[in-house]
């Protein structure tokens, strides 16, 4: 099929090499862009009429056509196909012209494809990240879901994956939360930035035609318009904020993935993943894969690669549009895909999560991970901390030793190593006791989870 006639015809003679054609598309993905592309065109096609470039007749017409082609991608199957073309900008323009002749041709007055693009993209991103946002809050709602449903489970805590101190089950749910938490704020964040027209910037100079951008912002619900026509149509930093933004939304998802991963492992036997996001083996009839998780973990690093990859590309660039630009979009189009899927996976992975209870309860209860609260016993009776910590290192190793947790060692052979040590310290051992002890702000005693559980359910419905 030969390309459809291009955009630049007058300063060339020669055509155009079949393989380079084909290199320089960009419909293959920017086709995406379709729906935005209209609606930018149809405020650019009101700015002209104002601005008298295009009479009342023409306006209507080229705004009947540029819908009817939105109807027609939308209901005829091969639309698109149908008329090859360099990007979506073309397809467009060459779809109007046959639909309604001469007048189509006007549509392309004081504005480029440069300043097109860039709004384009700017449009299109906003409502994703809409999205992506109202997926954030969702997964959210997951771990505050697993939270109340086993809102008295302990965990163990674990630091360098060594068992350190018991923890809240909702206490892990929410050290998630606030992650997401964060996530959410950045991408409100990166939409305001995202949220700038550019139309208007035309090639690079700005444009010639008495356009009211302001107006045409207002009209596309933009909430600025860019200062400098040279930056507006080649900046895509944008872009890059929003692969960073989303870069960490998958690294956040990725660690949590792993946690569980672990956790479903049969040495941890924490949690067990439902059968609905889990596969077996071709092979092992016993097995059964995390792979819902595992590719969450494993995607996070394409989303790395395309913030890595965007940086290389823009880093250097001379102002203002070159065509490398072209590349922003499958990098920004393959992470909106990605965090939304990973971001719907989690969340169903979450809300058929089951914990055993009974096991991390007595995970949580052994490997002495209440050594530090005997520390704590002792500084509080007036040992120096330092002499305490080492008091009760020696302790553990003959607590090892004689193959017993700490509060299984009798009275006298504890006071062996400090006289300090009474009968009370047993309830300062117990798991009941070593929670609730952890009260201040941000702590995981009980009643300070059930609080933050509280606040987080509010925050998320506000
Ligand atoms: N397909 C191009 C892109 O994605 C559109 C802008 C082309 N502009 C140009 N001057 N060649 O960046």
């Amino acid at each position: 099929m030969s390309e459809s006639k291009n955009l630049w015809g007058g300063r060339f003679t020669g055509q155009a090499d079949e393989r380079f054609a084909e290199f320089n598309r960009s419909f293959g993905f920017d086709r995406r862009l379709l729906e935005v592309d209209v609606r930018a065109s149809i405020a650019h096609c009101e700015a002209l009429r104002r601005a008298a470039v295009l009479n009342d007749d023409e306006a209507a017409r080229i705004k009947g056509g540029l819908q009817a082609i939105l109807d027609s991608a939308a209901t005829e199957a091969g639309y698109l196909d149908e008329l090859p073309s360099e990007d979506v900008h073309s397809f467009v323009e060459a779809r109007l012209v046959q639909l309604i002749g001469e007048a189509g041709r006007k549509l392309h007055t004081g504005r480029s494809r440069n300043d097109q693009v860039a709004t384009d993209l700017r449009l299109w991103l906003r409502g994703e990240i809409d999205r992506i946002s109202e997926r954030v809050r969702a997964a959210q709602g997951a771990l505050l879901d697993l939270a109340e449903a086993y809102s008295t489970a302990v965990l163990p805590g674990y630091t360098h994956l060594q068992r350190a101190q018991p923890v809240m089950l909702a206490h892990w749910c929410l050290a998630y939360f606030e992650m997401l938490a964060r996530d959410g704020e950045r991408l409100t964040e990166v939409r305001r930035r995202v949220n700038v027209l550019p139309l208007g910037s035309a090639a690079l100079a700005g444009t010639s035609y008495p356009i009211e951008r302001e107006r045409v912002a207002h009209e596309l619900g933009f909430e600025q318009v860019s200062r400098n026509s040279l930056d507006a149509a080649s900046d895509r930093d944008f872009c890059v904020e929003f692969t960073a933004a989303g870069s960490l939304i998958m690294l956040h998802l990725s660690r949590l993935a792993e946690d569980i991963i672990v956790y479903a492992t049969a040495e941890f036997g924490f949690f067990e993943l439902s059968d609905a996001v889990a596969t077996g083996s071709s092979l092992m009839p016993q097995k059964k894969n995390p792979d819902s998780m595992e590719l969450v973990r494993g995607k996070a690093g394409r989303v790395f690669g395309h913030l890595a990859g965007l940086l290389a590309t823009l880093k250097g660039l001379p102002l203002a549009y070159n065509k490398d630009m072209q590349e922003d979009k499958e990098a920004v189009f393959d992470t909106v895909d990605t965090v939304l899927a990973a971001l719907e996976v989690t969340r169903t992975v979450l809300g058929n999560l089951r914990v055993r209870e009974e096991r991390t309860r007595e995970a949580a209860a052994r490997g002495y991970m209440n050594a530090t609260e005997l520390a704590d016993y002792l500084a509080r009776k007036g040992t120096p901390f330092r002499q305490a910590h080492d008091t009760v290192g020696r302790i553990v190793l003959h607590a090892i030793e004689r193959g017993v947790e700490l509060d299984a060692l009798p009275l006298e052979e504890m006071r062996a190593f400090s006289a300090f040590i009474e009968e009370d310290v047993y309830e300062a051992l117990s798991l009941d006791k070593t929670l609730a002890t952890k009260a201040q702000t941000g702590g995981t005693a009980p009643a300070r989870v059930a609080e933050a559980l509280r606040a987080a359910r509010s925050s998320l419905t506000e």
